[in-house]
Parts: C-alpha cells; sequence; structure tokens
C-alpha cells in the first residue's frame, strides 16, 4: 500500500475482524444496505464515459455498479485500506477492463488523472483528519467534478442501531465516550458538521438530504441476533466480553428484538450528501 495515513487501529479493524465479517457476509450484507447504495448513485447520476472513484469501496458491490451505469467507454476505479475486501471485490470484479481496485488510503491518493466524480456508500466516516481528506478527494475531481455519498445518521435515529445497543447496553457498561466526530460508522450523523467539513475541504453546492428505509437484520429471529452479535455498535461493544457475559448479552438482544420478529427489519437512517467540486 502506498500513501498510508491511517491510525494503526483503523487499519488493524479493517484488515482484521471487520474484513472477516464483511467477506464471510458479503452477499447478506450487500442487499442490507444496497438501497442506501441506490440513493447515493442517484444522486450522483454517473453517465456513460464518466470516470468515477469510489471511496471505501469495500468488496465492491457499488464498484460494480458504477462501472455498468459508466460503460467500457468510462472507468471506476475503487479504493480501500482493507486488503482481504479489495481481494473479495477483485474476483467480483473479474473481467470488467474498466475497473481498477487499489490498496489505498483515500485521504492522500493522488490519481493519474482526475476523476468526474466521486461516489461512497459508507466509506468517508473514517478519516482521522476530514477536512484534510476531503480536500484531498476535492483535488482528485475535474473543476466541476461531483461528489455524492450516504453516511449514517445519529443512532437514536438507526432502530437498525439502536435496539441492538440499548440491549447490550443494559448488559455490560457503556464505553469512555469518543470524541465529538471521532472516526467511526456515525461520525457524520451531524449535518452541519458534515456541511461544516465539506466547506472547509472546499466543496461548493453542499446538499445533505435524509432517506429512511427499513433495513432487514435477519429472514428469522435467529439470523437476526446473529447479524447484531457480530456487526454493528453492540457486537463492537461484545467482543471482548467473557462468554457469561456475552451470554447474557445475547439474551438481552434477544429479548430487544423477538417483538420485531420473526422476520427483523428495523429503520435505517442516513443522509444523502451531495457536492461539486468549484470550477
Ligand atoms: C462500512 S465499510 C463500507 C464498504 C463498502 N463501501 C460497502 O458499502 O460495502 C467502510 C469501508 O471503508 C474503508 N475505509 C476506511 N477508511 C478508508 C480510507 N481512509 N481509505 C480507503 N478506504 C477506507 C474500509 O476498509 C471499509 O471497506
Amino acid at each position: 500500500m502506498t500513501n498510508l495515513a491511517l491510525g494503526t487501529n483503523e487499519i488493524e479493524f479493517w484488515n482484521g475482524v471487520a474484513a472477516d465479517r464483511w467477506v464471510t457476509h458479503q452477499a447478506e450484507l450487500d442487499a442490507r444496505i444496497a438501497v442506501y447504495g441506490r440513493a447515493a448513485i442517484d444522486a450522483l447520476r454517473p453517465v456513460a464515459g464518466e470516470r468515477v472513484l469510489d471511496v471505501g469501496c469495500g468488496c465492491g458491490d457499488t464498484v460494480l455498479t458504477l462501472a455498468e451505469r459508466v460503460g467500457a467507454a468510462g472507468r471506476v476505479v475503487g479504493l480501500d485500506v482493507s486488503r482481504r475486501m479489495l481481494e473479495r471485490a477483485r474476483e467480483r470484479a473479474r473481467g470488467a477492463t474498466h475497473v481498477d481496485l487499489a490498496l489505498e488510503d483515500a485521504a492522500v491518493y493522488r490519481p493519474s488523472e482526475p476523476f468526474d466524480a466521486i461516489c461512497s456508500r459508507f466509506g468517508v466516516m473514517f478519516f482521522a483528519k476530514p477536512v484534510a481528506a476531503f480536500a484531498n478527494l476535492r483535488s482528485t475531481l475535474r473543476p466541476g467534478g461531483r461528489m455524492a455519498f450516504v453516511c449514517w445518521r445519529a443512532i437514536a435515529e438507526n432502530p437498525w442501531a439502536a435496539v441492538p445497543l440499548g440491549a447490550a447496553l443494559s448488559v455490560v457498561p457503556p464505553p469512555p465516550p469518543a470524541p465529538e466526530g471521532a472516526p467511526g460508522p456515525f461520525a457524520f450523523a451531524d449535518e452541519a458538521r458534515v456541511r461544516a467539513v465539506l466547506g472547509e475541504a472546499g466543496f461548493a453546492d453542499v446538499t445533505v438530504t435524509p432517506f429512511d428505509a427499513p433495513m432487514l437484520l435477519g429472514e428469522t429471529l435467529e439470523a437476526a441476533l446473529r447479524y447484531a452479535s457480530e456487526m454493528g455498535p453492540a457486537a463492537r461493544l461484545m467482543s471482548d466480553l467473557s462468554p457469561a457475559d456475552s451470554a447474557r448479552v445475547m439474551a438481552a438482544l434477544e429479548a430487544a428484538l423477538a417483538p420485531h420478529g420473526p422476520r427483523v427489519a428495523l429503520t435505517g437512517a442516513v443522509w444523502v450528501v451531495s457536492a461539486r467540486r468549484p470550477d
């Protein structure tokens, strides 16, 4: 990997337990969050022949959709810091000659040619220095180039995360509070912060639009429990628990999710953010 400016913990996380789960459950996860990615791509409106950058492309789902939209005359470059997730993306994009996948930190990545557009599905909330990272992303666009991404709103507005988290917190103590806006899935929950970061990074015409859609945790209560204990904020709390505490959290999760079942789908609430590099 070249140009790495991420914290070691973040890289370890996206190459360790997070990669295991994203790669193992790739098809299921893609189905779960496809609707939010489509919202970002619809806001971006990529057209045939464009060069598009996908930031934090993970296992490549949105890369493939973008590649269809821009066609063989266009190009899609997917960046990620997770070697294993990129490997999966490469397997899925095999044969697509207009797709490049690169192990790079988007905060400092320099393309050989500017992009017409930047897209991201939940891949831009992990920068240690978001203003500098977005200023770098702006510099990868041609003048007038566009950006659209989706990021989670507050946990309280996201029952898919809040319900399991509340259950876990009924058993285990809360973690020490993270500083406001610390890198993580909910770092851009505050609309004012999103606008401030993008404005300071030199983007213009910033729009921040709420979008809600049900997120399927599981077709059965058992599947939803497995999901909630492996991914999301409750799962992060469970990573270092004793077997006895784990069992208590699982019981609390079951009690919290059962009333929503047997097919458990809870609202996911995102911002669809779009912006433009000034001419
Ligand atoms: C929540 S996952 C989303 C993955 C993918 N966009 C999707 O929707 O399936 C966040 C992704 O961002 C990547 N990521 C985090 N920080 C990054 C950075 N600075 N540069 C490139 N990728 C990054 C992670 O490795 C991970 O794959």
